[in-house]
């Protein structure tokens, strides 16, 4: 057995007997093992009174050692205090904090006798988003701190919505300093009021408000007598009987394979930590990427064999067969497989203060076990963390969060992080500093709405080749921002005349422009497609990547494609940060498009001659949320040439400054 698998084993053994938590006399070892955990995050600042609620909730429940708490009374009394100041618990921190000498998260622990717990006490201003990810990413619960005279602000929403982002499932509002709003219902229930309306936006499964004073211990551990209007329990209290176990995977079995352990000929296991699910001796299994199958022959725990085991057990698994695994791979059960992609969407946050993302330079990308190449390929949009408004971005910088596609040079085994948080997360590397520089939950993946997955995975360990001429310095070169004009409609609709005279207007006015047209397409490089949907499909992925090439060239893009289906043009926009896609929606009734009948191809399709013709005997799916729509039947060509040319983004006004 090598030593970092006992290393392993010894750490989980041994987490009962770490500095910091209770020990005293009434609780062993085995009972401690025995409790359930729940990890929570506070975050909030200091001056919310968060150091003082943690440092109240360890003095109440006595889950101090004697001697930091007599340290703690005499410091108090040489200070002059009235009280004892608990927020000294956490002081040593607080005073690095500020000096900016660290930015890690300080994890402490302590138990009573109903449960063990852990917190990730995380700095709250908005330099420290980062350290919140870190800390609160495997949080059961996050504490939000509201001081009860200010109210809701900015720093509590943005608070709310990492949690939310990080897929927290229960959010304990906890409304402080009730002692200086003189224990008022109605100071209360507005806070309530205002985060429940803010928190509709949010993904949180279970919220809860305590009016607590966390200086006077009200509510904390013991109930308040000066809050007689509110029934409900105490923050300790709910820390200890908040319902967590429904909250784990406990279906999808997930073993990333951490080490081959082969002491000798006769044995090999495999060995690592059970990232979700549950799995027993006997049943299938397959492993990923060969797709090999096999069965579970065994499971060692330490010294001992297991028939079960659960999610967050570190354990060696052996196999019927003797398959070739190694570290990265992964164990699943046969019908129940993870995504295997090299392309998916993901939501990152950027924690690098030397260098802000790029996304033509390489990271080193870690998930579960796994490390692989990959490249951050699109930026979608930049979150505002304190309004959750979207908005266009070319970089991330320290603290940032965004929404991106990442394509990594060989596939990885994952979930969407909202069903599975192990599986769905992973690090982006600065391979050259050896740096952590972002943090990502994976949102979808990308094959689901990419319609051809298969071309994707076929071509691995290719690199993207970093360029000295960027899209930006030839956007400066020709005046013009880079830009994708998508017009979609049934045929005969007017897109393509459309398209043309946009085209003409702006290169007699000096743009870079291009247009690329169905039927000239279809001509060349798509002269092997047919209109079946799945040709349809492939089509349009094709002219995706051919408008990202021209956008990445500088151009105005115009594309004059039916493209009937949503998902269709919906994988073309994600190819594009936001802002940069334009879809036009090319109306026309379809009997007015059949009176037109520019090719005579509707009189064709309606004697029979012409399979699946769009409109006729296929469908088209009318955009819901176009950008542009323009009504031939309503709008000469002239005018609607003029509205899109107004729409027009970086478009000069008379006096040379961009719009
Ligand atoms: S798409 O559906 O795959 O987006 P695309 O825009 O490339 O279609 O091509 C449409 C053009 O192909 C039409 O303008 C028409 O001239 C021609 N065409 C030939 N057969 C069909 C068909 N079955 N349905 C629609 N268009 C067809």
């Amino acid at each position: 057995m090598t030593s970092a698998v006992k290393r392993l084993w010894k750490t989980e053994k041994n987490l009962g007997t770490s500095k910091g938590i209770d020990m005293n006399k009434t609780h062993s070892v085995d009972n401690y093992l025995h409790k359930e955990l729940l990890r929570f995050t506070t975050a909030g600042s200091v001056d919310d009174g968060k150091s003082t609620l943690i440092g109240r909730m360890l003095y109440d429940s006595k889950a101090i050692f004697q001697d930091q708490m007599e340290a703690l009374e005499r410091t108090s009394t040489l200070r002059g205090d009235d009280e004892v100041d608990l927020a000294l618990l956490t002081d040593g921190l607080r005073a690095e904090r500020e000096q900016g000498i660290t930015i890690d998260v300080a994890y402490r622990y302590f138990s009573t006798p109903k449960r063990k717990f852990i917190i990730a006490d995380t700095p709250g201003h908005v330099q420290y988003t980062r350290n919140m990810i870190t800390g609160a990413s495997t949080a059961d619960l996050a504490i939000i701190l509201i001081d009860a005279r200010n109210g809701v602000l900015t720093q509590s929403k943005r608070h709310g919505f990492i949690a939310s982002l990080l897929g927290i499932r229960h959010l304990l509002v906890a409304v402080n300093k009730m002692d200086l709003v003189g224990w008022s219902e109605d100071v209360y229930n507005k806070i309530v009021e205002d985060y429940t309306t803010f928190s509709e936006k949010l993904e949180i499964h279970d919220m809860t408000f305590i009016p607590i004073s966390a200086l006077k211990g009200d509510n904390v551990v013991d109930k308040s007598k000066h809050l007689p209007w509110y029934d409900g329990g105490t923050v300790m209290h709910y820390l200890e009987s908040v319902t967590i176990s429904s909250d784990r995977n406990l279906i999808d079995f997930r073993f990333p394979v951490q080490y081959v352990v082969r002491p000798h000929l006769d044995f090999r296991g495999f060995a690592g930590r059970i990232a979700s699910g549950t799995i027993k001796v006997g049943e299938e299994i397959i492993s990923l990427p060969s797709c090999t199958e096999s069965r579970i022959k065994e499971i060692i725990f330490y010294e001992d064999k297991l028939e079960e085991v659960f999610e967050g057990q570190s354990v060696i698994i052996t196999l019927e067969d003797e398959i070739d695994i190694s570290r990265g791979d992964m164990i699943v059960r046969k019908h129940n497989v993870p995504t295997v992609s090299n392309t998916f969407e993901a939501i990152l946050c950027w924690m690098d203060d030397t260098k802000p993302l790029n996304t033509s330079t390489f990271y080193e990308i870690q998930h579960t076990t796994k490390n692989v190449q990959g490249y951050v390929r699109n930026l979608r949009y930049k979150i505002d963390v304190n309004t959750l408004h979207r908005e266009s971005a070319d970089h991330l910088l320290l603290n940032e969060i965004g929404k991106v596609r990442i394509e990594t040079t060989s596939p990885l085994f994952f979930d969407p992080y909202t069903k599975n948080r192990q599986s769905g997360s992973f690090i982006l590397i600065d391979p050259a500093a050896n740096l952590t520089v972002g943090a990502g939950m994976i949102v979808k993946n990308i094959s689901e709405i990419d319609p051809d997955a298969d071309s994707k995975i076929k071509s691995t360990n290719v690199m993207w080749e970093d360029r000295i001429v960027t899209r930006e310095d030839r956007e400066e070169k020709y005046g013009q921002k880079a830009q994708v004009f998508w017009f979609t409609g049934l045929s005969g609709s007017g897109k393509t005349t459309l398209a043309r005279e946009l085209e003409k207007k702006l290169f007699d006015e000096g743009k870079q422009v291009y247009l690329l047209d169905g039927d000239n397409i279809r001509h060349g490089i798509n002269g092997d497609l047919g209109f079946t949907e799945k040709d349809r499909k492939e089509n349009i992925r094709r002219i995706g990547h051919i408008a990202k090439l021209l956008y990445n060239a500088g151009f105005i893009v115009l594309c004059s494609f039916i493209s009937p289906k949503r998902e269709m043009r919906e994988f073309v926009r994600g190819l594009f940060p936001e802002g940069s896609f334009s879809e036009v929606f090319v109306k026309c009734d379809i009997k007015r498009c059949i009176s037109r009948d520019p090719k005579g191809l509707y009189k064709k399709a309606l004697a029979g001659e012409i399979l699946n013709f769009t409109g006729i005997t296929a469908v088209y799916e009318e955009p819901e949320d176009a950008e542009i729509v323009i009504d031939t039947e309503k709008v000469s060509i002239q005018d609607g040439v003029g509205k899109l040319g107004s729409r027009l983004i970086g478009k000069q006004t008379g006096d040379g400054i961009p719009e």
